[in-house]
């Protein structure tokens, strides 16, 4: 793999393998992602679409909507709602009534200003530029739009991240390897 002096894959590079590891994944992913979080990954969705605050039927891209769980709970809240992602193989296993659509969340075929909200779950770590997917979010939501982006963090607390680093550094891994790639 080519690389920055630092040592981190070129940006083309890394979208290329985090496109090729969702399509290897994908018909696993519901399930990783279940044993990973001990199923609490479901209702920090909910939380995170309850956080838009948005009219009854308004239209919400879900971005980088991987096989469309945040789709679900934004028509399961009453919205309309779109989902975009780049990987062939995440969109052909998902199980949502929304549409989705094979897009580069960086590169969105949507008009400026198109959408009411939008929301990404889990895949700010994913993109090869953090601030060109706000920028592209923000080009896309209407004035007042409103976008909520969920991501795992770190706990506050010695004791609680070391328990943390531990688990998500080592066990993890295993978990997905076990059961995924
Ligand atoms: C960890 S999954 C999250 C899927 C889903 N949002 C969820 O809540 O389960 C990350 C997703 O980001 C997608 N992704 C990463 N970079 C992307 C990009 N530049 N454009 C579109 N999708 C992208 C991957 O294909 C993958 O489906």
């Amino acid at each position: 793999m080519s690389g920055t002096p630092e040592g981190l894959p070129e940006p083309a590079e890394k979208a290329r393998v985090v496109r090729g590891m969702f399509d290897r994944i994908s018909n696993r992913y519901d399930l990783v992602n279940r044993v990973m979080t001990f199923g609490m990954d479901v209702g920090w969705r909910r939380r995170a679409v309850a956080e838009l605050r948005l009219p009854g039927d308004a239209l919400v891209a879900d971005l980088a909507c991987g096989t469309g769980d945040l789709c679900e709970e934004l028509l399961d809240d009453g919205y309309r709602a779109v989902g975009f992602d780049f990987s062939h193989g995440m969109l052909r296993n998902a199980r949502t009534a929304a549409q989705v659509v094979e897009a580069d969340v960086l590169r969105l075929p949507l008009a400026d200003g198109g959408v009411d909200g939008a929301t990404c779950g889990f895949a700010m770590r994913n993109v090869t530029d953090l601030a060109a997917l706000f920028a592209e979010t923000a080009r896309v939501l209407r004035p007042r739009g409103r976008a909520a982006f969920l991501e795992t963090s770190e706990p506050d607390g010695r004791v609680l991240r070391a328990g943390h680093a531990l688990y998500f550094r080592r066990i993890v891994p295993l978990i997905g390897g076990a059961l995924s790639d």
